[in-house]
């Protein structure tokens, strides 16, 4: 089976095209380079020794993606592609919608022209928002996303269901992705954030190597066993191998289905910062901040449906996640630069 992804030169894609060669499927990479570099294909071909078939073109251009499709025998696609930074969503929201909703629009309309009715869509923890059940399982209700890129996430889940509820023939696989954070063990690929890093994990290894001079934690006084805010953090090699169990299910015919990927444990930033410390060896100096706009107290997830339905669970801890996020960072301080 051939799949495409898009976006695939992304921190997560990159890493999913491992898990799909190892599993035996063959991929295609659509991506425009808008928040990534082609060197991440090279070093992932280097990794899994073939050549990757990758096209550069904005998933928004119907005649490229037409013909993507009509170049590659396409079974099913990985929809990665999108904007991601939450504040640059809240300062840029045409920008985001229109990225992140077209490109899905165009997407789905050249899968349907082409006969293929297989989609896994990127979806996030943000479709919650403040979430009303902890551990939070798929039955818990969505709530209001404060940004414009959750909407984006929750908005597109809504469409790919509709597509899926009026041609039964659609296989919609939903992936609700926790906090992705490590790299592959290679050290090769990993996440590569340009300027300064929103995210807790590439903030940390920026610190510990020097590029920034502390980390802010953003408050301490949420309720919270130490006052930090709490996450499921998930091996992005783990997330990956999600994507593989979800096609096992879109081959069986699952129709529409949503998934949590996390761990089902929640760290709280000192317990990252604790854990990356006492791992690594190295010291990430700190400070307590102000509490960031638009924040939740905690999010992490029952993972018990994707374990029942996927055969999927994560098999790392917070400790590899640490180790191999470090791992990256030291042997490209400025990424794939
Ligand atoms: P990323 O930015 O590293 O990868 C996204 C890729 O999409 C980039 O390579 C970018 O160049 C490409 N892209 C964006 N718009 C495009 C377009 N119009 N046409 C072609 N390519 C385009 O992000 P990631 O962390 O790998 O995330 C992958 C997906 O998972 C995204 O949809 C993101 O919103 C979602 N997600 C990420 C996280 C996270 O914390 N990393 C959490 C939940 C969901
Ligand atoms: N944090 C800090 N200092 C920093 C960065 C983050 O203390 O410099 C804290 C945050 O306050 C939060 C935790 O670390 O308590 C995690 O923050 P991240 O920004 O790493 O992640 P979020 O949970 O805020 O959001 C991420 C993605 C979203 C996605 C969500 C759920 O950025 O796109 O996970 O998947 F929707």
């Amino acid at each position: 089976m051939q799949i495409l992804l898009t976006g695939g030169a992304g921190y997560i894609g990159s890493h999913t095209i491992i898990e799909l060669d190892k599993a035996g499927y063959d991929v295609v990479v659509v991506d425009n380079l808008v928040n990534s570099c082609e060197i991440s294909i090279q070093r992932v071909s280097e990794i899994i020794g073939k050549p990757i078939p990758f096209v550069k073109a904005d998933v928004r251009d119907t005649a490229a993606m037409d013909a993507v499709f009509k170049k590659f025998k396409i079974d099913a696609c990985i929809h990665f592609a999108g904007l991601k930074a939450v504040g640059e969503s809240v300062a840029k929201p045409l920008e985001y919608y229109e990225n992140n909703m077209n490109a899905t629009f165009v997407l789905v309309d050249t899968m349907r022209r082409n006969g293929v009715k297989n989609i896994i869509f990127s979806s996030s923890a943000t479709v919650y928002g403040n979430p009303a059940i902890i551990p939070i399982t798929e039955e818990c209700p969505k709530g209001e996303c404060t940004n414009p890129y959750g909407k984006t996430k929750s908005m597109l889940e809504e469409v790919l269901s509709d597509v899926q509820k009026a041609d039964p023939e659609w296989n919609v696989v939903l992936l609700r992705y926790f906090n992705p954070i490590g790299a592959h063990q290679s050290g090769r690929i990993g996440e590569n954030p340009n300027g300064i890093p929103n995210n807790l994990m590439p903030y940390i290894t920026q610190t510990a190597v020097g590029i920034r001079k502390e980390l802010g934690v953003f408050g301490n006084d949420y309720d919270t066993p130490d006052g930090t805010g709490v996450r499921d953090y998930i091996h992005v090699c783990d997330l990956a191998a999600g994507h593989v169990a979800a096609l096992k299910a879109i081959e069986r015919k699952c129709g529409l289905a949503i998934y949590n990927l996390g761990t089902g444990h929640g760290y709280s930033v000192l317990d990252v910062v604790n854990a990356f410390q006492k791992v690594n060896n190295v010291k990430v100096p700190y400070s307590i901040k102000p509490r960031r706009a638009g924040d939740i107290a905690t999010c992490y997830c029952n993972p018990a449906k994707a374990k029942a339905e996927l055969g999927w669970e994560a098999k790392y801890g917070i400790e590899e996640m640490c180790r191999d996020s470090w791992n990256w960072q030291k042997n490209n301080p400025e990424g794939y630069k």
